[in-house]
């Protein structure tokens, strides 16, 4: 939510911000800026809309060649996307530039003061009033910009990642953060600031995580950390294990269908090394004991979103092979419940960036009241890992298109290991059926990239219904996250209204929903010793009675629903606990391609943004 980039170095400090605020841009779309230190002053552009928008005013006003800059590219909060609103934000003198993500709290008494004191603000926003406070300190002060920063970050209340320059002083970024995201790019003779390792990924491979209420000045040879007050601060290194083709599109219209076609990978990437010598489970960044872990006596989950529906499914997992009690809670709702945790429970945050800020509040609260927190998240150098006491990194890659797809997955699979690995810890399954269910996993990106190869007919599907207004998903067990998750992907893809619903909830109210041709997805579980596969055959043949058009996902070889079905999508066959690493990756694609025929921007649907930074 908001992607920020600073830069001081021999090359054009134009041209890697904005190529890193191209790669940022997933973060917000409602407006982009840059500002650069050049003789003295501060140069500047700023758009609303798409960086295609700047790239337009740049290319009619283009800015002087600079080592110095700093770049903004918006999700608005404080003030309606406009230009006047846009980052970066200048002090009267335009000697000062800063651009923010996050919310500052206490801004309206902060913008009074300044008011008062004969300052005048020139923008809604509350990021302005830094702008000011800072030039402020500087000219009552003779002191340096990181020094004047640190004064009045003591004063901010809330959740921010600042990035400053001065015109006085080039060759000088600063950078501060409390509760949003900023990581540092270590360069040869030029060094970067950024919310995402992604924005220098073109340049250096190797970052620093900034921790909670650090300040972080950047030159061409160095970079130096300090806390809020003043003491030198711990930071920590790490090599970024993937390289700048990742974040490409690689000849793909839109990063989403690169990110579908790439989840065997992500699937297989998850699960590698996950075995030690002897066969057993190992996860290496797991942080707690076995003895810890059988301590446990009940497991909360915490998440947002599409994440939130791979806990629905985790829970399913984690009771089956350990017994322990699991609730699966949505990240916003959790620590305004007064939520009952002890030393005993563990709580698992899930999240793909590791910076959504209901999740990483949710995680603060757990911490207080003592429970364990362990993390499920594909970002290394993130908030969520690491205020956690374990974490599994789930191996996507970057995610950049703002819907979440093989992040999906892979936290899927994290969730499998986990449970499977409490599984062990606690000896509540042998270690072969443990050796199984990961040969089961084991296969799933085959399975997973025979749903890609045979996706023609779901794409000519999508194609086929991208006039229908409403859409229903109908699930039960796992089955259920699945259409939730189907149903999520169309409404934030294609604005179309879409619902899931467990199946078996139909007949309780959702059933007159159902009018003649409505498309309904039903997703069938595998035959098996329980009754769900029947239950799913009597609620498709209760639509189908009243008019649905039933799109039937079904496991190879199951040939029962297939007089109720008016279109059937196979799945090569999986356990119900696994299928929906399968069942997802259709539902995708369908989204997606319905999107595209609306002409949606599928990578940056309109009002979203990745990454969710504020509460
Ligand atoms: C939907 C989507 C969101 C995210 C949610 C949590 O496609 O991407 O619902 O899943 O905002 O994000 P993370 O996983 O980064 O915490």
């Amino acid at each position: 939510m908001c992607g920020i980039v600073g830069y001081v170095g021999p090359r054009s400090a134009l041209d890697v911000v904005i190529g890193g605020l191209r790669r940022l841009e997933y973060r917000g779309y409602d407006s982009g800026g840059v500002a650069l230190v050049h003789d003295g002053t501060i140069a500047w552009a700023k758009k609303q809309g798409k960086l295609a928008n700047l790239d337009k005013e740049l290319a009619e006003r283009p800015l002087p060649e600079s080592h110095t800059g700093v770049g903004h590219t918006r999700w608005a909060t404080h003030g309606p996307p406009s230009d006047r609103n846009a980052h970066p934000h200048l002090d009267a003198a335009n000697r000062i530039a800063i651009v923010h993500n996050g919310i500052i709290e206490n801004f309206a008494d902060l913008r009074a003061g300044l008011e008062a004191r004969g300052y005048e603000m020139v923008s809604d926003t509350d990021s302005e009033t830094v702008a000011h406070l800072i030039a402020e300190q500087l000219d009552a002060d003779d002191i340096e910009l990181t020094e004047a920063v640190r004064r009045v970050v003591q004063q901010l209340r809330g959740a921010f990642t600042l990035v400053i320059t001065d015109a006085q002083q080039p060759g000088v970024v600063v950078g501060a953060r409390r509760s949003s995201p900023l990581v540092a790019g270590r360069g040869d003779g030029e060094n970067f600031l950024a919310s995402d390792v992604a924005a220098f990924i073109d340049y250096t491979r190797e970052a620093i995580e900034l921790g909670q209420d650090q300040i972080v000045t950047i030159t061409c040879d160095d970079i130096v950390v300090i806390d809020f007050d003043g003491a030198a601060g711990d930071v920590n290194d790490f090599h970024v294990d993937w390289d700048a083709s990742a974040a490409e599109k690689g000849g793909y219209d839109w990063f989403m269908l690169k990110e579908i076609d790439e989840q065997p990978r992500a699937v297989a990437d998850t699960l590698l090394g996950r075995h030690s010598r002897d066969g057993a489970l190992q996860l290496d960044e797991m942080r707690l004991s076995d003895d810890e872990l059988r301590e446990i006596d009940k497991i909360i989950i915490v998440a947002c979103g599409t994440a939130s529906y791979a806990g629905l499914v985790a829970k399913y997992a984690i009771e089956h092979w350990t017994r322990i009690p699991c609730e699966v809670e949505l990240a916003s709702e959790f620590r305004y419940r007064d939520p009952i945790l002890g030393r005993s429970t563990l709580v698992v945050a899930i999240s793909q960036s590791g910076e959504t800020m209901d999740t990483l509040m949710a995680i603060r609260h757990a911490r207080q009241q003592r429970a364990r927190v362990l993390a499920i998240c594909n970002t290394n150098g993130s908030t969520i890992p690491r205020e956690s006491d374990a974490v599994i990194y789930t191996h996507a890659g970057p995610e950049v298109a703002v819907a979440s797809t093989k992040g999906f997955l892979s936290q899927l699979v994290a969730c499998y290991l986990l449970g499977l690995y409490l599984a062990q810890a606690r000896g509540t399954k042998y270690g072969d059926e443990i050796a199984s269910m990961m040969a089961e996993l084991e296969a799933i990106p085959a399975g997973i990239q025979r749903l890609l190869d045979d996706a023609g007919p779901v794409r000519e599907l999508a194609r086929e219904l991208s006039g229908e207004r409403s859409v229903l998903f109908l699930g039960r067990h796992t089955g259920y996250p699945v259409a939730l998750e189907g149903a999520l992907k169309l409404k934030e893809l294609a604005y179309l209204h879409a619902e899931g619903f467990a199946a078996g909830e139909l007949k309780h109210g959702p059933i007159a929903l159902i009018e003649d041709g409505l498309p309904v997805f039903v997703i069938v579980p595998p035959r098996g010793r329980d009754q769900l596969h029947e239950k799913v055959v009597s609620n498709i043949q209760e639509i189908r009675a009243r008019g649905a058009r039933t799109i039937v996902l079904v496991e190879d070889g199951d040939d029962v629903v297939t007089e109720y079905a008016d279109t059937v999508i196979r799945l090569p066959r999986a356990p119900t606990l696994l299928q929906p690493l399968l069942a997802t990756v259709p539902l995708q694609i369908f989204a997606a391609e319905l999107a595209d025929t609306l002409g949606c921007d599928v990578d940056q649907p309109r009002n979203l943004a990745k990454s969710v930074t504020v509460e």
